[in-house]
């Protein structure tokens, strides 16, 4: 067996910290690959062989790892060593792609924007924990469906024709009002876009304000959905460091090029769960006036936090067209409804709009019709009402458990909302290989250091809680408990 390809040469890093070293390692085998440096079937040195000789951290060759397999580029096949993927040809030959006897290969554009930055599989066995997701058995199914029923009946408009890409303009207003009154967020109907999802927003944004090469800001450690859009348009994602007081724009080195975004979770950071004080929010403001950016604001949750007195949005702070305020209404309700919306500056509105119908990727116009009447018959305030209570229970049972069974290797804060909760571990964990164990277990919990970009990671866990019986979380902690000592790094 040839010996795997040794990195010097291939990879250069550049320590000044202005580019993220994982983002170099993927890059550069990227590159050498494209350069025809490395062909097809090609050893490469395993994460830790790779990260010593680098003199970086094995979590940073690990997610660079990750990102190629992600894309195709590489594969790691059980216990063997990763080897750049067959198919592979360098520029000039062809692109730098997977090609199939069945079929056409990928273009580069087509890898960005298809990769699967969670690790391959990821999520696809449902298990119990799953965080991001809200309960399936607190969900009022009769009224959801005399809404869908109604709407059926009598939404007979051309809204069903070739029409209302952005969106039912009753839907709009429903949202317009509920974002005035609980959100602090003036807008006007036109404004809004309804979409399917958050990830859809985030992905249509991208296009239409962003050119390849383009920087980035994003809370560090943040939203993978956030960093999937970014990096489907190929653009240069820079950690913003975020602690127990969220995002810190003023801790960013002066002469860094420009952002052209900055994504932000100001009421209540993913993943840690923390709310940005005013002073972190000014200062934000600051930030992306100077550069010119725009602020991306995802108030994913803002529905259902526990407790403490609900804090208006960032939005309610900026000038005109300063940010565009994300909004969904996957944990409130389903995400199998496929409604999300934004709210975007005037001048954005058309243009969006008909990449909308360029892209013909709408919300399905009939259950926006339900929703519409769900929301002002007052059955979505009842049903928020009543999540709020069964979430925050179900929250602090979890935490309970895990206190009580793992306090001495966990640390578990309790949440102030959401439908999940991170969990921090004391010692030093391969929180990737836990978060696969416990996945193998029936659990599909997932690695807290996957949610960092840069070189410092706290290892962890994200847990789902929404939908959990008590059953579960018993059986969780026990499964954690009983793999935890394998996976102990330090
Ligand atoms: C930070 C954040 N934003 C948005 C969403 C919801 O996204 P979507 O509307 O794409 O389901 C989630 C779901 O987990 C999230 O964690």
């Amino acid at each position: 067996m040839t010996d795997p390809v040794a990195p010097e040469g291939i990879l250069t890093l550049d320590r000044s910290g202005d580019v993220p070293l994982t983002e170099q390692i993927y890059r550069g085998f990227r590159e050498a690959v494209r350069a025809g440096l490395l062909p097809s079937g090609t050893r490469l040195p395993s994460t830790r062989r790779l990260a010593e000789s680098l003199e970086v951290a094995r979590n940073t060759v690990n997610t660079a790892y990750d990102l190629l397999q992600a894309e195709g580029v590489i594969t790691i096949r059980g216990g063997a060593a990763p080897r750049i993927a067959e198919g592979l040809l360098p520029e000039g030959a062809g692109t730098v792609a997977a090609t199939s006897a069945a079929g056409p290969a990928l273009s580069k554009r087509g890898r960005l924007i298809s990769a699967n930055l969670r690790g391959e599989g990821w999520y696809l066995k449902p298990g119990a924990l799953q965080p991001g997701a809200p309960a399936l058995d607190s969900f009022p199914y009769e009224e959801w469906a005399r809404c869908l029923r109604r709407a059926a009946r009598h939404e007979r408009s051309n809204d069903l024709l070739y029409h209302n890409y952005s969106g039912l303009e009753i839907l709009k207003q429903q949202i317009v009002s509920r974002l005035a009154s609980e959100r602090g967020v003036r807008a006007t109907p036109e404004q809004i876009l309804i979409t399917s999802a958050t990830q859809a927003s985030l992905a249509l944004l991208v296009q239409v304000l962003t050119d390849p090469g383009d920087e980035v800001w994003l809370e560090d450690p943040g939203y993978l959905g956030a960093r999937t859009a970014f990096h489907g348009a190929d653009l240069k994602i820079r950690p913003l460091p975020t602690d127990g007081e969220g995002a810190d724009a003023s801790s960013m080195a002066a002469g860094l090029p420009s952002p052209k975004m900055i994504y932000v979770t100001p009421s209540h950071q993913y993943p840690l769960g923390v709310r940005m004080p005013l002073s972190r929010r000014l200062a934000l403001l600051k930030a992306a006036r100077a550069a010119g950016a725009v602020i991306l604001e995802d108030d994913y949750d803002s529905e259902f936090l526990f407790s403490g007195r609900p804090v208006a949005a960032l939005y309610g702070l900026v000038e005109e067209g300063q940010a565009i305020y994300l909004g969904t209404f996957s944990k409130s309700l389903l995400p199998g409804l496929r409604i999300a919306y934004c709210v975007v500056p005037k001048h954005l509105a058309a243009p969006l709009t008909q990449l909308m119908r360029n892209m013909g990727c709408s919300a399905n116009v009939q259950a926006q019709a339900a929703l519409a009447w769900f929301m002002d018959s007052g059955a979505y305030r009842k049903h928020l009402k009543q999540i709020r209570e069964i979430y925050q229970e179900r929250g602090s049972l979890l935490v309970d458990v895990f206190k009580r069974r793992l306090g001495n290797q966990l640390e578990v804060v309790p949440p102030t909302g959401n439908v999940q909760v991170a969990m921090t571990f004391r010692e030093p964990v391969d929180d990737i290989a836990v978060a696969k164990a416990m996945q193998e277990k029936g659990f599909a919990v997932s690695a807290l250091s996957n949610c960092y970009l840069g070189e410092t990671r706290k290892a962890g866990l994200i847990v789902g809680f929404a939908g959990a019986t008590r059953d579960q979380i018993d059986r969780g902690a026990d499964a954690l408990a009983a793999l935890l000592p394998r996976h102990v790094t330090g």
